[in-house]
Parts: C-alpha cells; sequence; structure tokens
C-alpha cells in the first residue's frame, strides 16, 4: 500500500519487511453477523491493497492533526519527549492508538505489548513508555530508597507536566465509515478479482470455488497476511502472476469448542488464536490446558503485534519455514490438520509433514489447510514450547522446540515422548528415534543423559562453513530438553509430592522465562534559578521545537517532498564481487524495461568521479573494477521506484575476480593492507615499568562493527533548475556543505550553483556524511544527465548493504600491575576495519587512542592504531567515533587486573581512576574532579555495595540464573582537534511584525539541536521561544557550515546564535532605551523606521584545538564530560538468554540548556551502546557479502531490551566556562556507558564460571551475545556439544607470571 500517491506521507519507510513498525496503520472490519468492529494495527509496507476491500484504514494523518485536533497520544509522545528525529513517531502513535480504540484503559503489561514491533533508533524507548503509561490503569512511581535524599531544592524530577494534558476521550474518536457498514450489510458476498500489470488477485468466498481455484492455479500461493509471501516477493525475487486471497471463506474462520480440544480456521490471526487460547486456559481445568498453554507461550513473543493481528494460523503452519514458533509445539502435541482439495478431505497430524525430515511430506499443492484442530492435554500428560532468539522479541528464534510426555497412569513411565525442534535445519524435526527409545523408561537422572546423547546423535546439524551457530543450536537442544526434564519433574512433584522429589531449590528459578516489564524510571537534574525569569526558556525541559510535528507524520523528511513535474527515481546497480575488474556492463535488458529513462555509469560524470581526501578516493561510480560488494557501478532512472529497482536487476555485470580479497583484519595485517599513516601515542617508560611490576597479562578483544541503522534510509532529491547549471538538492545528511561541495565537483559547476537544503534527518548517528556526498553525486549526475529531478530512496537492505557502519576493531594488550591492583604499564594495539576506502578512518583511528585512557591515570602508556584496508563496504563516522571500541578494550584489561589480583573490577578502576588535576597521555591537563564525584555518586545511588552483596546472594542461591552487577566510570574528552572544524555561522532576521527568523549551519537530526537554538535565540533577545521560527539548514543561508558531529552542534552554533542576536540587540538598544516600557514590535517597528538593519550574522570562530601526532602532544580537547554507570543484568545460563535489570547513571554535562533533550541524548545513546556490546551482530558471506541487511537479521535494542529500572542524574553544580551557557556537549558521551552492561554480564558469567571450577582468567568478545554467554557457562551440556569443558579456555588469553 502506498500512502505517497494520496499524500499522506506520515506512514514511514523504515525497512520495508514488516520488522521496524515506522509504517504501522490501523485497519477497522466491520463483521455483519456479529455487528462487531475490530480494530487492528498492522505494517503498511506488507499488506496488499487488494486485501483491504471494504477495510477502512487509519494512518497517522486520521488520528489528528494540528489543522484539527490534536489526539492525546500525539500531544503526550510528544510533550513527554517522546520523539527525537521523529522518524518512528508515527508508528508509534499508531500502535498506541490502536491499543487504546480497542481498550481505553490498557494495563501496562498490553501497552508494552504493543510496542514489541516498533523500532526506535534515536530514544531509547522511555520517554515514549512514559507516554503510555499516563493511558495506563496502574502503573509504579519509581523512586527507589538511595534516591529520596537527592530530592531536595532545585532538584527536579519531572521533564512534562501531565497536568497540561487532554483526556482521552473515545467518543471523539472516528467512527468506522457507515458506507462500508452498509456496504458490508448489503451487498451479498461475491468473488472479487483485481487486475495489476502483471498480477491477478483474486479473493473467492466460498470453499468449493477456493477449491476450484486452487485446482486450476496450483501454484498460485493462497496470500491471507502477506507475512510470508510478501517478503519472498519482495526481497528474495519470488513472483506469482495469480494470488488467491482465501480469508473471506467462513470455513477458513471457524472457531469451534469440541469435547477433545479446539478446532480453528486456518485464516485465523496469531492474534485471535492468542485470545482464544487466552480465554479457553482461563474457562478449562489446568489438565486440559497444557497444549493451548505451550502454542500461548510462543505466540507472546512471536513477530510483534502488527505481524501476530495479519499472520494466520494457516499461513505460519503451510510455509513451514524452519523458524516457525508453532509448527514444532503443534506438532508434538498431535494437532491435526483438516486439508481439503476439490472432491477430497482428509486429516492428517501435522507432525506426519516434518516426518520426512525435510517437511515435504504430504500436503499436494492442490490442497488448502481448512482448520487446525488443537486438542486438550490428558491427565498425565505435559506440554512445553521453548525459544532462543537474537532478541527477545519480535525475532526470529535461532532454536525453538515444542515437547510433550505423557506417562503411565500414576507413574512417571513414559508412554509417550514427542520432541521437535525449529530452527536447526531448514525445516521442523522431529526426534522420533529418541523418542522412541525412551518409551518405557522412568522420568529420571539416566533418561536424561540417555536423551540428550541421543538427540544429539539424531538432529544432525549441517556444519559451520557460512559462520552458522552450530554449536550454539546442538547445545540449545539439549539444554531445552533439560528445561523440559526439570520442568516436568517438578509437575511431577505437584501431582504426588511423596514421590518424586521434585526440582531442587536453587534450580528452580531457570523454570521461569525473563518477561517484559513496564520499565520503571527516574530523571534527576539541577532545577533552574528561581530569580529566572519566567519567559527564559534555558535550562527548562522544553519539548522538541518539532515534537508535534512528528507525532502527527507532518514532519516532512525528503521522501515526504511531493514529486516534481517529470520526476524520475533512482536505483542503484551494485557489485556482487569485492575485489574483481569489470569485464563488461550489459545495460540492454534493463533499457527495454517499462517505464526506463536511462542507466547512469562512471562516463556520465561530467567532472570528479573520484574524491581524493587522502591517497586513496571515495569513488561515485565504480570505473574499471571493484574493490567490495555493495558498491555502486551504475544506476537506472525510471518513471516510479518499482521500475527502477525492476531495472536495476536486469543489468548484467561480467567480473574478473582479483587477489587478494582481504576481508578481515586478520587477513589485512597478513598482506600488510593499511591506510596510512598509523599513529601511536607513548609516555613514560613502558618497557621499563614492565620489568618492574609484579604482574603481567596479555589478550585481547574483538569488537564488532554496528549499523547505524538510522530509521530514515538515505535519502536525495536532485532538482535541476533549468537555468544556470542551478540545481536544488534536498537530502538527508549532517553535512550540507560537503554534499554542495561533492555534487558541485562531481557536475564540474562552482559551488554557488549547488543549493542544499535540509529540513530534519530521520537519524543520522555520524552515518551521513560521506557517504551521502557519494549517493548526491549519483542522483546529482542523474538529474544533469536526464534533466529531470531525480529520487533516490535507499531501500533498508541497500543502504546496510552500502553505506558501512562502526568499526570492527581488534585491541591487543599487554598490561603490568603490582599486586595491590595499580597498573602501571601499558601496552595496546588497535586494528579497525576501514573497509575499501579511508572515509574518516585515520580519524577514527586517531581517536581510539586519545580516548582510550578512559577515566585512568596509566603512568607508562604505548598505544598504537592502524585503519586496515578491506574488501568491505567503506566503514564511516559513528556516534563515539573510536572511544567505545577502544574504552571497551581499556574496561576489558580492567577487569583482567581484577581477575588476576583477586581484587573486585571497581576497586581497580578506583585505585587508578585519575584523582587530582593531571595530564592526559598526550599531554593536555585535566581536573578530574567531577569524575570523581559521578562515580561516588553512582555508587551511592546504585546503591552499589548493598545490591552487589545481594546479587552474591542471589547467586548463591541459584545455579541456572545468575546475576551480574558492574559499575563503570567515563571520561569524554570533547573537541574536534582543530579549530575550523568547530566554527559556525548563524543569520538571524527580524521581520516588521516582531517575529524572528533563525537559522543556522546545525543540522536536527533529532538531537534537538534547533529547539536549543530557539531556546538560545529567546535569551538573548528577550522574547517568547513562540516568537522565533526555524524553517531549514541551508547552503544559501549559512556558507560553509561545518558538520553537525562530534557532540559539536549546540556549543558551536550556540555561541554564533548568540553572537547573531547580540548583534541584532546592540543595535536596537538605543531604541529600547529610549522607550524601555515599549514592547518587542514597538521596537521593531521604530528600528524599522530609523532603517536599522534587522539581520544580522552571528559567528564562532572555533575552540583552538591542535594536535602535533610527531610530537605526541596537543590540546585536541576543550573540555571534559564525566560520568559513570552502573548495571545489573540476569542470565540463563541453559540458553545464554538475559534480562538488563536497572541502569543507574550520573552523568556530569555542565548547566543543561534543556534536560529533557539532553537526557534523552544521554538514554538514547546508552541504549545504543547496549545494542553495541550486547547484540548488534553484523554477518558476512565467506565472499564479503553482507547477509544482514534488515531489522529480521539485524537486531537493535527493542522495548524488551532496556533496563526494568533505569534512572538518569544529571551531575549538579557542575559549570564549564568553555561552552555556551556553561553546558556540554552531549550527544556521543552515553553510548560508551552501554558497556556496564556488558560488564555486569561478565560479572554474572564469572559467577558462574567460579560456582564451576572454570578458568577464572577469560576473555569476553563484543558484542555479548546469548551464544557467547552460554558458550561461556560451559556444563556438561556444552562438553556434549562442543566437545569441550570450557571453549573458552581456547580463547587467546594469556599471562607470564
Ligand atoms: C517481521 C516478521 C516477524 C516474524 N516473526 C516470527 C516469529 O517470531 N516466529 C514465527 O514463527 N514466525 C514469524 N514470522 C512469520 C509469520 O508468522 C508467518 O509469515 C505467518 O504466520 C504466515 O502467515 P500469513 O497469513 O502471513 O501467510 P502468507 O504470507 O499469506 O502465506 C504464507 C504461505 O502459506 C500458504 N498458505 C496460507 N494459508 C494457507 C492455507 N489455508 N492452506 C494452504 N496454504 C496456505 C500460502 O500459500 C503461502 O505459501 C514473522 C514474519 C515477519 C514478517
Ligand atoms: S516499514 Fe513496515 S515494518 Fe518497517
Ligand atoms: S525518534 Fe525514534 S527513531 Fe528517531
Amino acid at each position: 500500500m502506498t500512502a505517497f500517491s494520496v499524500r499522506l506521507t506520515g506512514t514511514k519507510y523504515g525497512c520495508g519487511g514488516g520488522g521496524c513498525g515506522a509504517c504501522t496503520v490501523m485497519i477497522s472490519t466491520y463483521e455483519p453477523t456479529s455487528k462487531k468492529i475490530r480494530h487492528y494495527s498492522a505494517n503498511a509496507c506488507l499488506l496488499p491493497i487488494c486485501s483491504l476491500y471494504g477495510a477502512a484504514v487509519t494512518t497517522v494523518e486520521g488520528v489528528g492533526s494540528t489543522k484539527t485536533r490534536i489526539h492525546p497520544v500525539q500531544e503526550r509522545l510528544a510533550k513527554c519527549h517522546g520523539s527525537q528525529c521523529g522518524f518512528c513517531s508515527p508508528g508509534m502513535v499508531m500502535s498506541i492508538y490502536t491499543l487504546l480504540r480497542n481498550n481505553p484503559e490498557p494495563t501496562s503489561e498490553q501497552m508494552i505489548a504493543a510496542l514489541a514491533g516498533n523500532l526506535c533508533r534515536c530514544t531509547g524507548y522511555r520517554p515514549i513508555l512514559d507516554a503510555c503509561k499516563t493511558f495506563c490503569k496502574y502503573t509504579l512511581p519509581f523512586l527507589p530508597p538511595p534516591y529520596s535524599p537527592y530530592i531536595t531544592l532545585f532538584i527536579s524530577t519531572r521533564l512534562f507536566s501531565t497536568d497540561e494534558f487532554q483526556p482521552l476521550d473515545p467518543t471523539q474518536e472516528l467512527i468506522f465509515p457507515p458506507e462500508l457498514m452498509r456496504m458490508a450489510e448489503n451487498q451479498p458476498k461475491r468473488t472479487l478479482v483485481f487486475c495489476g500489470e502483471r498480477m491477478t488477485w483474486i479473493s473467492p468466498v466460498s470453499l468449493d470455488e477456493l477449491l476450484d481455484l486452487k485446482a486450476a492455479h496450483p501454484k498460485a500461493p493462497l496470500v491471507v497476511g502477506n507475512t510470508s509471501v510478501g517478503p519472498e516477493m519482495k526481497f528474495r525475487g519470488v513472483f506469482h502472476p495469480i494470488v488467491i486471497a482465501p480469508a473471506r471463506i467462513l470455513d477458513l474462520n471457524v472457531v469451534t469448542h469440541m469435547d477433545d480440544g479446539l478446532t480453528l480456521g486456518a485464516a485465523c490471526s496469531l492474534s485471535l488464536v492468542k485470545d482464544i487460547l487466552t480465554n479457553a486456559i482461563s474457562e478449562f481445568p489446568e489438565e486440559k490446558t497444557k497444549v493451548f498453554c505451550a502454542v500461548l507461550q510462543q505466540l507472546r513473543t512471536l513477530g510483534g503485534e502488527q505481524i501476530r493481528n495479519v499472520a494466520s494460523l494457516g499461513g505460519n503452519i503451510i510455509s513451514r519455514k524452519s523458524t516457525s514458533d508453532l509448527n514444532p509445539v503443534l506438532a508434538a502435541s498431535n494437532c491435526v490438520l483438516n486439508l481439503a482439495s476439490k472432491g477430497r478431505k482428509r486429516q492428517i497430524p501435522l507432525s506426519d509433514i516434518f516426518a520426512d525430515g525435510v517437511g515435504n511430506n504430504t500436503i499436494t499443492s492442490e490442497e488448502i489447510l481448512v482448520s487446525v484442530h488443537i486438542p486438550h492435554s490428558r491427565k498425565g500428560e505435559y506440554v512445553s514450547a521453548f525459544r532462543q532468539a537474537p532478541r527477545r522479541e519480535n525475532a526470529l528464534p535461532i532454536t525453538n522446540a515444542g515437547m510433550r510426555v505423557l506417562f503411565e497412569d500414576g507413574t512417571d513411565i513414559i508412554k509417550d515422548l514427542s520432541i521437535f525442534y525449529g530452527g536447526a535445519i531448514s525445516t521442523t524435526i522431529c526426534a522420533k528415534q529418541t523418542c522412541w527409545t525412551l518409551i518405557g523408561r522412568h522420568w529420571n537422572e539416566q533418561m536424561l543423559d540417555e536423551a540428550c546423547r541421543l538427540l544429539l546423535q539424531e538432529i544432525a546439524l549441517p556444519g559451520s562453513a557460512s559462520g552458522e551457530k552450530v554449536d550454539y543450536k546442538k547445545t540449545l537442544i539439549v539444554s531445552f530438553f533439560y528445561r523440559f526434564f526439570l520442568e516436568v519433574l517438578q509437575s511431577l512433584k505437584k501431582m504426588d509430592p511423596c514421590h518424586y522429589p521434585g526440582v531442587p531449590m536453587e534450580y528452580r528459578s531457570v523454570l521461569q522465562d525473563f518477561q517484559t516489564k513496564m520499565p520503571q524510571s527516574i530523571q534527576i537534574y539541577q532545577d533552574i534559578d528561581p530569580s529566572q525569569s519566567p519567559q527564559d526558556p534555558v535550562g527548562r525541559p522544553i519539548m522538541h521545537q518539532s515534537g508535534i510535528m512528528h507525532a502527527t507524520g507532518e514532519a516532512v523528511y525528503v521522501d515526504d517532498l511531493p514529486s516534481v513535474d517529470g520526476e524520475l527515481f533512482l536505483a542503484v546497480v551494485t557489485s556482487s564481487r569485492a575485489h574483481a575488474k569489470i569485464v563488461s556492463i550489459d545495460t540492454s535488458e534493463a533499457l527495454q524495461g517499462p517505464g526506463v529513462f536511462d542507466i547512469i555509469t562512471a562516463h556520465d560524470v561530467p567532472a570528479t568521479n573520484e574524491f581524493y581526501y587522502s591517497d586513496d578516493p571515495e569513488i561515485i561510480f565504480a570505473r574499471n573494477k571493484v574493490i567490495c560488494v555493495g558498491q555502486i557501478v551504475c544506476a537506472v532512472v525510471a518513471d516510479s521506484d518499482v521500475h527502477a529497482k525492476q531495472a536495476a536487476a536486469k543489468v548484467k555485470i561480467e567480473y574478473e575476480v582479483l587477489e587478494p580479497v582481504i576481508l578481515t583484519i586478520e587477513e589485512a595485517i597478513k598482506h600488510n593492507s593499511f591506510f596510512e599513516p598509523k599513529r601511536k601515542l607513548e609516555q613514560g617508560n613502558v618497557d621499563q615499568a614492565f620489568e618492574t611490576v609484579d604482574n603481567i597479562i596479555e589478550g585481547e578483544i574483538h569488537i564488532g562493527g554496528q549499523e547505524h541503522f538510522y530509521m530514515e534510509t538515505q535519502s536525495v532529491l536532485a532538482v535541476p533548475k533549468g537555468e544556470d547549471k542551478e540545481m536544488d538538492v534536498y537530502v538527508s545528511t549532517q553535512h550540507p556543505a560537503i554534499i554542495q561541495e561533492m555534487v558541485a565537483a562531481s557536475l564540474g559547476v562552482p559551488a554557488n550553483r549547488i543549493m542544499c537544503h535540509v529540513k530534519r534527518v530521520g537519524g543520522a548517528f555520524g552515518g551521513k556524511l560521506l557517504k551521502t556526498g557519494l549517493l548526491a553525486s549519483v542522483a546529482a549526475v542523474a538529474a544533469n544527465k536526464t534533466s529531470r529531478a531525480v529520487r533516490l530512496i535507499l531501500s533498508r537492505g541497500d543502504d546496510m548493504l552500502i553505506t558501512g557502519g562502526r568499526h570492527p576493531f581488534i585491541g591487543k594488550y599487554k598490561v603490568g600491575f603490582m599486586n595491590d591492583g595499580r597498573i602501571r604499564a601499558v601496552d595496546t594495539k588497535y586494528y579497525i576495519n576501514a573497509g575499501c576506502t579511508p572515509d574518516e578512518s585515520i580519524l577514527v583511528a586517531e581517536v581510539s587512542l586519545l580516548k582510550m585512557d578512559n577515566a585512568y591515570k596509566i603512568p607508562n602508556l604505548r598505544c598504537w592504531a592502524c585503519a586496515c584496508k578491506t574488501n568491505l563496504p567503506s566503514n564511516a563516522a559513528f556516534r563515539g567515533f573510536g572511544f567505545p571500541q577502544s574504552a571497551l578494550v581499556t574496561e576489558t584489561w580492567i577487569t583482567g587486573v581484577a581477575d588476576k589480583t583477586g581484587l573486585s573490577p571497581e576497586k581497580i578502576r578506583e585505585i587508578n581512576m585519575y584523582k587530582e588535576n593531571a595530564q592526559t597521555h598526550f599531554k593536555q591537563k585535566l581536573d578530574p574532579q567531577n569524575l570523581i564525584r559521578c562515580w561516588n555518586e553512582c555508587m551511592e545511588k546504585s546503591a552499589y555495595y548493598s545490591r552487589k552483596t545481594a546479587v552474591i546472594e542471589f547467586n548463591k542461591q541459584n545455579y541456572w540464573k545468575k546475576k551480574g552487577i558492574a559499575i563503570v566510570p567515563m571520561k569524554f574528552p570533547f573537541g574536534l582537534g582543530t579549530r575550523y572544524l568547530s566554527q559556525a555561522a548563524a543569520l538571524v532576521h527580524i521581520y516588521t511584525d516582531g517575529s524572528v527568523l533563525l537559522t543556522h549551519g546545525g543540522i536536527e537530526m533529532g538531537q534537538g539541536i534547533h529547539t536549543k537554538m530557539i531556546q538560545v535565540a529567546s535569551r538573548e533577545l528577550n522574547i517568547p521561544m513562540s516568537r522565533i521560527h526555524f524553517c531549514e539548514t541551508s547552503t544559501r543561508t549559512v556558507p560553509n557550515a561545518c558538520a553537525s558531529v562530534g557532540s559539536a552542534g549546540t556549543d558551536v552554533n550556540g555561541m554564533a546564535v548568540k553572537d547573531a542576536c547580540q548583534t541584532l540587540l546592540k543595535r536596537l538598544q538605543p531604541i529600547i532605551n529610549k522607550n524601555p516600557k515599549g514592547t518587542w514590535n514597538d521596537w521593531i517597528k521604530e528600528a524599522f523606521e530609523q532603517s536599522v538593519s534587522l539581520s544580522a550574522t552571528g559567528y564562532f570562530r572555533g575552540y583552538d584545538e591542535n594536535m602535533d601526532w610527531e610530537k605526541g602532544e596537543g590540546q585536541p580537547f576543550t573540555y571534559f564530560l564525566y560520568g559513570a554507570a552502573c548495571s545489573e543484568v540476569e542470565i540463563n545460563c541453559l540458553t545464554g538468554d538475559h534480562k538488563n535489570l536497572r541502569t543507574d547513571i550520573v552523568m556530569d554535562i555542565g548547566c543543561s540548556i534543556n534536560p529533557a533533550v539532553d537526557i534523552g541524548q544521554i538514554e538514547g545513546a546508552f541504549v545504543q551502546g547496549i545494542g553495541l556490546y550486547t547484540m548488534e551482530e553484523l554477518k558476512y558471506s565467506p565472499e564479503g557479502v553482507l547477509c544482514t541487511r534488515g531489522p529480521d537479521q539485524y537486531k537493535i535494542p527493542a522495548v524488551c531490551d532496556i533496563p526494568e529500572q533505569f534512572s538518569v542524574s544529571l551531575l549538579s553544580s557542575s559549570q564549564n566556562p568553555y561552552a555556551i551557557y556553561a553546558s556540554k556537549g552531549i550527544g556521543e558521551a552515553g553510548l560508551f556507558l552501554g558497556c556496564s552492561v556488558f560488564f555486569a554480564l561478565r560479572d554474572a558469567v564469572t559467577s558462574v564460571r567460579n560456582e564451576r571450577g572454570l578458568k577464572n582468567t577469560f576473555s569476553l568478545n563484543s558484542p555479548l551475545t546469548a551464544e557467547q554467554i552460554r558458550a561461556s557457562c560451559a556444563d556438561d551440556f556444552t562438553e556434549m556439544c562442543c566437545g569441550w569443558q570450557d571453549p573458552l579456555a581456547l580463547l587467546p588469553v594469556g599471562s607470564s607470571d
């Protein structure tokens, strides 16, 4: 469904595959027999428009708008600061709104479940959930005891006021369109046929008709939710000329309660199945509902609500994906399928489908599934379902299982046993030999041992060539069975406590899965001075300037711009080889495609195709050879997005593979493949210090890359103006000036012909700089050649493939220390995987060195960094810029020293922390007073020591679940290393009606810069914020603006805005002095009449920063931010799953200009850090093809991942003489604090390893995924699966003592 043609652009495209929720809409249908209206949320990107016949679709525009009335959901999301870049906001609004339409007073569990399918990359979800809580029946306040003493005068915990909110009034909602109601009631149901350009959609109304159709078109799929067929057609090139939609057939929607169970129509949505099972469980005795409970268990986390609302039971079963969460449990439970084909009906047990081991048995292509019979469980029967996924919710499983056992009456002798697994191989698989062998056995330890052995023999997994998680899957296979064993043991005890011992107390907690609860949170900040003028907004938690626009969907992003006359769409053709010569490009077939206008190659670039910012170029179009998979070779322009993409797929490129193909850091080292220069810093005498220390450890840590996953993909609209070679470029970038420069250079025109416009950016995080310049040049070259406007909006898959991300990193370290924990010498080497072009990799390497000391004073220190040149897409800037990686290496050796000395990690941190005025390893002075304050406050507020004792106690009492806690300090230097990179300018106009138009060089990408700049202008001009407007950032108004990067936007642009406002005020001062009682408008009118200029520029020269790499000395930073975070987690040792229990952050950010925005930045960055360090995993094929190209395969944190208790406090009474109003730039720093979760997980793993007597010095890599956690909690099961006792013992960790 496309909203573009009807100009309803509020619904956003984030992934196109149902995985992000940005496109959520509400569908309403009317059922004339029951006279009921059903409202449900759905992902517009997968909804076939033909399926909406007779349905009403409500998009965010229908919920409320600034032109009519803003809906309470929109108002509260905005006012609770729940939007930053705003790209996810319409989807969030629609999920919440739909829930409230069905249930105006939901519980917090329902609310949090409603958001499981919506991703946000900016906020960290806390403020969104705050908005949600205001609608919930009952939510817990969060004010744990350690916080109470901190809530004093001038300290505030309120970021918004609920008094302002309009009440939710369900009577005010849009009604279901009466014409659709009449249509449903009066029109007899008839077969619908829709014919498109290439496809026919047939929707019959009777079963017989369906069977006829299926007999006539056996290859045509039945499409109900389109959540399986849709992604195959969109992403895997499957094409179906005929599609049959059976959803309106009554027989496929039956819900029948029978004596022996439930029969559910195959077209029932998974949500409906969930509701029916929930009701059945409350109605029937427990004994009969074991199957229902197990199925429900899987349904709770299967997809998000939007998916479950449309995906059908039959679709899940019949598509037979190995990742089906339902097939294993339904098959194990003896569910029966009612099948029909023309002239034939039959029943088969679902398990029969999987009996051949490849999932191909039994169902013919003419057969359809009418309904599914789910039986009641019987006395003495136990059923369970398990799953482990890369993220607890809305993620396809890595492995899942359904298990059922039936005992001989009143005994523990196995009468029947059924075990099915999913995710392990290409289909659901049955462990039938194992089950047969175990019949007649008692349910005891011997049976368990044999079962595990048999299971591993029977479920043979293919080898691990493609990086598949084979050992992990094997471990899960036996771990799930063990969990089932424990569950049944416990149930047997319940049945007969005298005969059966049950599960030992310390094992019991593993029987509970982690649940997602509505988090409790608190934010503490210093309130403004009571003497501050009420009009002065500085220091107040002001809502994001575009908050309401975000929530109403009115905020305009590049793809929302109306189409320009004659506009063309561009699709890129990218290299499929990592390193190869281009032998030929055959465009003939592509050019024949419908609507194709032209094909653009390097030959069409009028001037610069290669940009030399260093020795190696950044390239627009590959000319003779390709250097990575995903490099742009050419582009197709056509009359529509679809036509352009279809044609792009038809371009044939012949390659001749070149050697070597270098993908990893290790391979780059082997081939000596680096970008120059390599960097080094050194202080003290490292070699000598190593001679005198008590102990030395050596090790290395591998840190994976990270995809930016900004919600708005790269977007450009290039519009040639038709005269003087002028071109308007509307682009989603952090750096309009570089876009202008690159576009001008590629076209060979002066920069003054290229106008670059940026209204807002839907998230960037460092990913919209040079790469965007290349993409803008592609669009501009096409626009120049065709003399048409050209729109280039990357699909999520292409965006991930082409643009690179955070640099993968290897840190090698050697650390010398005394037995009392004092670290005397450190020698480290960092290798970053730069990819195929330099981009900013050398800078990233430099920053990683400059910030590697984190919070510690190391007297003798040597560190090296080099950027490896490989055949991966070029990696780029990413929030934190090398610091999150190098500081993780530092914290890793800190914990290594703790392990070795037997002291706690926090002691080692305290011992080595900067304590007094000191110099960094490059001789920059720093005063660490606020670092110590943050640390101490974080210790106190988190009640660290008492909670640590509680964690130890918990761990003593629980064997399979462990908790961990860690506290990590942070010093984050602020600066861009040189003056010219931090210069800034602003332009302020005052119009004769007194309104002010403000502009500056900063880009709004969610960080609230325009809001803060309006706050600054409001204070300086002493007028309310409402009189000041910000329109867009443009190269036309502010030339040569530096990139909005490095947390510096507010600092530098704020200075420029202040300067411009002060210039204006100075001009107005004589007029004000003459008429001090006059109003602003009086003064402006008077100024105009006196011919006083009402327009001024403001300028900031930048910070005096420098770094001499030859000497290894300098002042590359202007000031330091400080912080500390304490996190607590709980892990499940059997699966490696974990739950973030609590995080307390204390941050020194000087005097906050806007605490709501700043706390939002801290929380958002922190959650992004959780993603980096614990979940986000990029995977490449051995040929260098990125496999993780969408939210299905690449998991960023969702609502279920944020800590259950989450507090952020801004350090009070902190001043910063260097930045505007004593504030500090905060965009990036919080990300690193996400590693407190990494180290809390490490703590939990340590506790497991200590208990089990495993090697105590060990190393964990990032991201610390469930797979790694499971492997590090070595036990009998890992030994059975991996063949060694302790997989971590093999990791390269050594000690010289
Ligand atoms: C973002 C996302 C997340 C997901 N997460 C999960 C998850 O966590 N766990 C999980 O198990 N699944 C997950 N899925 C898969 C989803 O559950 C299935 O795609 C869905 O159940 C299929 O139902 P459908 O109605 O959409 O099928 P459709 O796409 O409409 O059809 C699927 C196939 O089934 C056939 N079919 C459908 N109905 C019948 C019938 N009555 N008779 C014969 N053939 C029929 C069709 O011919 C077609 O081949 C996810 C999907 C997406 C897009
Ligand atoms: S765009 Fe539809 S779910 Fe992502
Ligand atoms: S505000 Fe949610 S993605 Fe940006």
